[in-house]
């Protein structure tokens, strides 16, 4: 093959060196300044001239990140350092005992002070860096060996692949083996088990599970397409730099590009430590993450190596647990229900029993081989628990509680909707309804396409959606657009006004974006984000009708399998009749990308904080489709605070840091006044 010129190698260096700058300005610092086409463009590019150059190619190049070929197993890796785990304790009382026996072990002079930081619940990993290069990354493992799991934790968009160097105090060591959590955040898991969940696919019972099931994926391309996360917390061996402090050392993974959870806190002393656990919980919900408590460090390294470890555990570091939100409750009944996609689901009805101040009377048992597997039946009583969200989860029935008088279920062999014959696919834990018009996946596909995540009409909702399939007025999603004034006025419950306010609401749906529409079709494998995705890159749904799978392939975050599904979707007969028939209705979807350039908030970076009028993500999305661009935490670079009412720290500080402040009013005139 031929060597690469000279010209070649040097424009292979400046586009990894571009996109690297880019995906870290992206994924670690929450703060893009080039489109992702743009960003995918130098990516194809830098794949090219590798493709042509093997000799191009290297370890840590941004192009690594789409997975290796499959291995057989993963490899042994000894830690440097053995990985240790963490006492626990689960009262304010038990902490300050912690909190004593330190400072105890540490002596009078010694200064105890603390870094507490979320509890995360994921899998924990250490990745060695040699000269800034990430040379292996591995599991914990028993603590002393891990697995090898290099190439999927490469595909981690937020893992720095190179250190970079950007703070003269902190130049990039010569060998760094850091550890750090690698996460699944909520939202993305939830749309990976709805995902999963149309595909027949059995579902992963939390975060942590589909963080692990993603990890330890022999087939590193099927890694790529998680959107993993990773924050760093700690080190193992180090050569050529030493800290004194964690919050030194936390400065300097920044400054290297390796990710810190910003919700970590330095705590000057114990009672703070119990401060911040309060607020924690409080807030956890609310959590982008799942986590099960709060980690309180000895911030400085000499106390610690004072106060020293005991067999796996160290001293100077202790897990401040939050109280299980477990409940007990028996079970009704179990009913199966029919999903968008024929998917038939058993769901529990329980007694209603109120777990973490939320009321539950049911939970989804996700498909039969979790019923078997957990040995669930109709009058148990059933451990469940409320996984951080609101979204509770079946652990175990309690066989010890039986009376004899409990049933088994069985998954009937007819939809109990439409009785068409429920049938289970070859290898799929899933049982379908194969009936071509059963009403419930219509009205579960109406539903999805009027819902605020896709094409948004206002006041389609469920009842509604029930009686224009039952009364035959609407066959598919394209039927909506037909809807006549007179139609929906003659329906139950249904004012004059209502029925011009829902003709009005499917006319302003017309308006509705690409990403949104693309999500309404429900295409199996895409989601919100995805849907996103294939927006940005196609721009207009004729484009996306003649994608190939190669092409789809070639988008960021699309694998194979999903490329596969989104051809055999616009490829089908009836659903380019559906897409026909709604282009002829009118619709005329925006491109309102998440970083729309003319936009009149372009370039305005908002923080949200406090209870407002209506959904943050919903704020969150009005200000995007403005040009407007949302993080998380108030700094230097934030242009304005959106206060609601019981702000707290985020209205402190930007108070601190004179940045405009604004209510929802406030925002709305913003936005119409064109920014200024
Ligand atoms: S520091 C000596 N910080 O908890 C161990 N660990 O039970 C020091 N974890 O294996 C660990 N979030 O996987 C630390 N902010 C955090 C953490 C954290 C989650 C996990 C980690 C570790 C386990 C220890």
């Amino acid at each position: 093959m031929a060597q690469a010129p000279e010209k070649t190698i040097r424009r292979a260096k400046k586009l990894r060196a571009a996109l690297e700058q880019h995906s870290h300005r992206y994924y670690v610092l929450d703060d893009p300044t080039v489109s992702d086409s743009a960003y995918d463009e130098m990516f194809r590019e830098l794949v090219g001239l590798e493709g042509q150059y093997p000799e191009l190619q290297s370890g840590s190049s941004p192009t690594q990140r789409v997975g290796a070929p499959p291995a057989d197993k993963f490899e042994s890796v000894r830690h440097a350092r053995a990985m240790l785990s963490l006492d626990n304790v689960t009262s304010a009382e038990e902490f300050l005992e912690f909190d004593e026996r330190v400072r105890r072990q540490a002596g009078e002079s010694a200064l105890v002070q603390y870094m507490a930081e979320p509890k995360l619940d994921g899998i924990a990993v250490e990745i060695v860096f040699e000269n800034g290069e990430l040379i292996v990354a591995s599991t914990r493992g028993d603590g002393v060996n891990g697995e090898n799991i290099t190439a999927n934790v490469k595909t981690i968009r937020s893992v720095a692949l190179r250190l970079r160097e950007s703070d003269a105090r902190w130049p990039v060591p010569t060998r760094l083996d850091v550890r750090g959590e690698v996460i699944f955040g909520r939202r993305d898991f939830e749309e990976l088990n709805r995902q999963r969940e149309l595909n027949g696919e059995p579902l992963f019972a939390n975060p942590r599970n589909a963080a692990a099931g993603s990890l330890r994926q022999l087939d590193s391309r099927i890694t790529a397409t998680r959107p993993l996360d990773v924050y760093f917390h700690g080190l193992g061996l180090v050569e050529g730099v030493s800290f004194d402090s964690l919050v030194e050392l936390f400065e300097a993974f920044r400054s290297w590009g390796l990710r810190t959870n910003p919700l970590n806190r330095f705590c000057p002393d114990a009672t703070d430590v119990v401060g911040y656990f309060g607020e924690i919980t409080e807030g956890r919900d609310a959590l982008p993450f799942e986590a099960d408590g709060v980690v309180a460090k000895v911030n400085s390294f000499a106390v610690q190596r004072q106060v020293g470890e005991v067999s796996r555990s160290p001293r100077w570091a202790v897990a401040f647990k939050f109280k299980a939100q477990q409940g007990t409750t028996r079970v009704r009944d179990i009913v199966p229900s029919v999903g968008r996609t024929g998917v038939v689901t058993p769901i529990a009805e329980l007694e209603p029993v109120a777990v973490g101040g939320v009321t539950i009377s049911n939970a989804s048992l996700h498909n039969m081989d979790e019923v078997e597997r957990k040995d669930i039946r109709i009058g148990d009583v059933v451990l469940i628990e409320r996984a951080g969200d609101v979204i509770p989860y079946v652990v175990k029935s309690i066989p010890e509680e039986r009376t004899g008088d409990e049933r088994e279920f069985v998954m009937p062999q007819q939809c109990p909707v439409c009785g068409s014959p429920v049938k289970r696919e070859e290898g799929a834990a899933a049982f379908r309804c194969i009936g071509m018009q059963c009403p419930a996946q219509l009205r579960e596909s109406l539903r999805h396409f009027a819902s605020k995540h896709a094409v948004d009409i206002d006041g389609l909702g469920e009842k509604l959606v029930a009686q224009l399939v039952e009364r035959g007025l609407v066959r598919d999603v394209a039927d909506i657009y037909a809807l006549t004034e007179e139609q929906v006025a003659g329906l139950d419950r249904m004012a004059a006004k209502s029925a011009r306010n829902l003709i009005a609401a499917i006319e302003a749906s017309k308006g509705t974006t690409l990403a949104r529409l693309i999500n309404g079709l429900g295409v199996p494998q895409v989601g919100e984000h995805v849907a996103t995705l294939l927006a940005e890159e196609f721009g207009s749904v004729e484009a996306l009708l003649g994608a190939t799978e190669e092409t789809l392939i070639g988008v960021r975050e699309i694998g194979p399998q999903t490329a596969r599904e989104i051809v055999a979707f616009f490829g089908a007969e009836q659903n380019r009749d559906v897409i026909g028939r709604l282009q002829a209705a009118g619709i005329r979807p925006t491109l309102a990308s998440r970083r729309r350039d003319d936009g009149p908030l372009n370039g305005k970076t908002f923080v949200l904080t406090g209870a407002l009028s209506v959904p943050r993500d919903q704020v969150a999305r009005q200000i995007s489709a403005a040009g407007g661009k949302v993080t998380t935490s108030v700094s230097k670079k934030t242009d304005y605070l959106v206060a609601g009412s019981d702000a707290g720290s985020k209205l402190e500080k930007a108070q601190r840091l004179e940045i405009a402040i604004l209510d929802e009013a406030g925002l709305e005139a913003l936005i119409e006044g064109g920014g200024q």
